[in-house]
């Protein structure tokens, strides 16, 4: 088979990496890629935005099957255009898709499917935004409904904060359409996690879970990020949880999709808040998470690709793929000053070194080859993700290796599932 990535995070090199050991993979594309994936696809620059580029890149190519990474190439219907034109594509179409790129379309799902999720009111209108602030109480979690690079959720610790969010989003446009309407939260507290399942429109497959890792420094302190480290499991859920969130979180989203007549095909990853009051939903998002996919596909022992055919086809029921019992650890390198303004273009070393433990894979993420030498290219740099018989092995092997890598201005935290 031959198959096209779209993307050029870690998550795509990841699934590459997976797909790679396919001995029923012929051919790896991707689009754009960055430097590690082009050490096993051929890299093709077409961004991942670019619907009609992508869209002649698999046919000239003449590419068997289309695997979408980002969240944004799904809310503009990359899935819908591809379909379309008859062509076998792995992603949820954009109205399954608006459950991540609209959170006041999944808060009215999860509401009339029973998800348990925070207490939430939506609104389109500032001043009605505004007013909501003056009788709420503290904390209080104000999103911006559309999607803003993980960047659209501000914690508001008093009105002043609430109502300058408010301000921001709606009137001053920082996330542009994005924020026109605003779903206006309770605050939730609890250790988080991240559960990833494949969904083929009536039958789920729960993959193990994660936790990320969102905050920029050590402790849990700065500013969200996409993610600064995973690690599988999360320790977070133990089996009877887990039997408790297909109960009250799989099986319900999975009914309501047949209820609300949307097809849904591809990956659900819901953000959950384990709350004393027992597990809530945040957020879902429809593609697999980054930094998530590493770890995730560190421990997939089963072929990758015979699950996502199984998606597509609808034939879920009844895979049950290996996984590694071994824990798996990802540990973010990023550029200088992430998540906000980075440099970029600074000379990457000892990723080699770091990957001669057999244990450890380095996945790329913001990363170019500029004259045969690997540079950095974004404010997630690299992926460093190593296997342990135990959470602390796995973790001792990532950091040792993430320590063998130098770039100027390179930034980690130390306390990846501490
Ligand atoms: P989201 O993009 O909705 O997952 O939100 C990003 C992060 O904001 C989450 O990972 C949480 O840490 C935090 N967050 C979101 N919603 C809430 C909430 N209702 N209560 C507390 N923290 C939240
Ligand atoms: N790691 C969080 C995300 O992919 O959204």
């Amino acid at each position: 088979m031959k198959i096209l990535v779209i993307g050029s995070g870690g998550r795509e090199h990841a699934l590459l990496w997976k797909l790679a050991q396919s001995p029923r993979v012929t051919n790896l594309l991707c689009a754009p890629g960055n430097a590690g994936t082009a050490e096993l696809a051929a890299n093709h620059p077409v961004a991942a935005g670019d619907l009609p580029g992508l869209l002649a890149l698999a046919r000239s190519e003449q590419v068997d099957l289309t695997i979408v990474g980002p969240d944004d190439s799904l809310a503009a219907g990359i899935v819908d255009l591809f379909q379309k034109e008859g062509l076998r594509v792995f992603g949820p179409v954009a109205a399954a898709a608006q459950l991540e790129s609209s959170k006041s379309f999944a808060k009215e799902f999860m509401v009339r499917h029973g998800i348990p999720t925070a207490g939430s009111a939506t609104f389109s209108n500032p001043v009605a935004a505004l007013a909501h602030c003056s009788t709420a109480s503290y904390p209080l979690v104000v999103k911006a409904d559309g999607l803003a690079l993980g960047k659209g959720v501000v914690i508001a610790q008093s009105r002043q904060e609430a109502e300058a969010a408010i301000r921001q989003m709606m009137i001053g446009k920082i996330f542009g359409d994005a924020g026109n309407t605003v779903v206006i939260e309770e605050f939730l507290t609890g250790p988080e996690c991240s559960l990833h399942a494949l969904i083929d429109g009536k039958d789920y497959l729960l993959f193990p879970d994660a936790k990320d890792h969102k905050r920029a420094l050590e402790g849990d302190h700065g500013q969200n990020t996409g993610g600064m480290g995973t690690i599988s499991p999360s320790r977070v859920v133990d089996p009877p949880m887990q039997e408790r969130l297909k109960q009250e979180v799989m099986e319900p989203f999975v009914k309501g999709l047949a209820a609300d007549n949307l097809p849904f095909q591809g990956m659900l990853f819901p953000g959950l808040m384990m709350t004393p009051c027992g597990p809530k939903v945040l957020e879902f998002n429809c593609r697999f998470g980054d930094p998530e996919t590493q770890s995730l596909m560190r421990r997939l022992k089963s072929d990758l690709i015979d699950l996502i055919e199984a998606t597509i086809d609808g034939k879920l029921a009844g895979s049950n793929p290996i996984w590694d019992e071994r824990a798996a650890v990802c540990i973010v390198l990023a550029s200088g000053g992430y998540p906000g303004p980075i440099e970029k273009g600074k000379v990457i070393t000892g990723i080699e070194k770091a990957s001669a433990d057999p244990d450890v894979v380095v996945f790329h993420a913001g990363t170019i080859l500029n004259d045969g030498q690997v540079v950095t290219s974004g404010g997630r740099v690299l992926g460093v993700t190593a296997l342990g018989y135990t959470l602390e092995e796995a973790r001792r092997k990532a950091y040792a290796a993430a320590d063998k890598i130098e770039f100027e201005g390179k930034q980690l935290r130390r306390d990846i599932g501490a």
